[in-house]
């Protein structure tokens, strides 16, 4: 069954389990009240219009340091060693650099020598569009052990003078070794885009330069490109990204739990990208579930794209929060616009 505008995908297949989760955070942790010496900005502002307390910052560390932290745990908690993965993805905007990409430079890192590694590039949506692309080749019998990491070192392509977006961000890494399994794991993953609304959150590539282009520009004057003007920090329309969200999340969480047949109250936890304090509470009330269930640590970390929904994952997983049987639905929005959501079995 494949609708428009989304991607459903076939269960009748493998079952595939996650078996270990692992975190990378950096060391230098960044109050609000810190960041009031880089902006014209203060606490309040930014825990009530978004719920976050402090973040951490990459300093000394590269994204190759903390996807390997990450990996390290995940492998550990797995009970797996680097050389048994057969695929290594990493779904980052912010790799160390374009080539070898970061999934590269984390195999030589982790040694995961039999690997065949690339990168995935959703933003905020990029662990659940990468849990579902190691999903597929574990259930098409391509893969046994694959490591799936969201990573993002947001610190480099953040203005830090505008305090409508350094107020949002932080760096970490997340996480999961996903294998193939007797019992049922990850039951359903439901991924969108909305290619239209993508202007909400931009950010440059490198630009296109070269000698034949110059040459051309020189011939025929400069060249018109209908390619929307970006600026070499992340750029954003808040609200536009706050409304997306708040409709597209429901819409997505309401899609698996008919595809799985489960209701909003058989869910034990809600584990959705921690971007807003403001959307979570928002979707919480659309699907009428009581907000208890909707795991929150923005406060802690900020918004770390990619790196959210596992790092969640963890912290739960070390507060004891996970136990065997558990259903818990995870959804990732952000940049493209996208979306992508799951329900897994602990
Ligand atoms: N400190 C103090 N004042 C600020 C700050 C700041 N850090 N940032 C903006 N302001 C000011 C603005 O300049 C504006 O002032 P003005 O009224 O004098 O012009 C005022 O606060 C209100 O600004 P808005 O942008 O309208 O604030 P809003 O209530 O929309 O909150 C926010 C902004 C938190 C970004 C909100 O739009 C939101 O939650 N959007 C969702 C998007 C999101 O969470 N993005 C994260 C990244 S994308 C993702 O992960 C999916």
């Amino acid at each position: 069954m494949i609708e428009r505008g989304t991607i459903f995908c076939d269960n009748n297949m493998a079952e595939v389990k996650i078996i270990g989760f692992g975190e990378g955070i950096p060391k230098r942790c960044v109050s609000n009240d810190a960041l009031t010496t880089l902006v014209d900005t203060n606490d309040e502002w930014i825990r009530s219009r978004t719920g976050i307390q402090q973040r951490y910052i990459a300093t000394d560390e590269t994204l190759t340091d903390l996807c390997t932290q990450a990996a390290q745990n995940a492998l550990e908690q797995a009970g797996i060693t680097a050389e048994q993965l057969d695929l290594v993805i990493v779904a980052t905007l912010t790799p160390d650099l374009a080539l070898p990409n970061a999934s590269c430079m984390l195999q030589k890192s982790i040694g995961a020598v039999n690997a065949a590694c690339f990168d995935l590039s959703a933003a905020c949506s990029g662990f659940m569009y990468a849990l579902n692309t190691a999903r597929m080749y574990i259930k098409g019998g391509a893969a046994k052990y694959a490591l799936v990491v969201g990573g993002e070192i947001l610190s480099k392509i953040i203005d830090w003078t505008d305090r409508s977006t350094c107020v949002l961000f932080g760096d970490g890494a997340g996480a999961a070794v996903v294998a193939k399994s007797d019992e049922p794991g990850i039951l359903d993953i439901v991924l969108g885009t909305d290619g239209a609304k993508g202007e909400a959150l931009m950010l440059e590539e490198r630009p296109s330069d070269n000698p034949f282009r110059r040459q051309y520009i020189e011939e025929n004057g400069a060249i018109e490109t209908n390619l929307p003007s970006a600026g070499s920090f992340v750029s954003m329309n808040g609200q536009e990204v706050f409304k997306f969200a708040v409709k597209r999340v429901p819409e997505c969480i309401f899609k698996i739990l008919e595809n799985t047949g489960y209701s909003v109250e058989d869910i034990d936890y809600y584990v959705l990208h921690q971007a807003n304090l403001r959307i979570l509470s928002c979707v919480a009330k659309k699907i009428g579930v009581s907000y208890d269930k909707f795991y929150v640590n923005l406060d802690k970390y900020g918004n770390t794209s990619a790196a959210s929904v596992p790092i969640a994952l963890v912290e739960m997983s070390k507060k004891g929060m996970l136990k065997k049987g558990m259903k818990v639905i995870m959804v990732g929005f952000g940049g493209g616009l996208t979306w992508g959501g799951g329900l897994v079995i602990i």
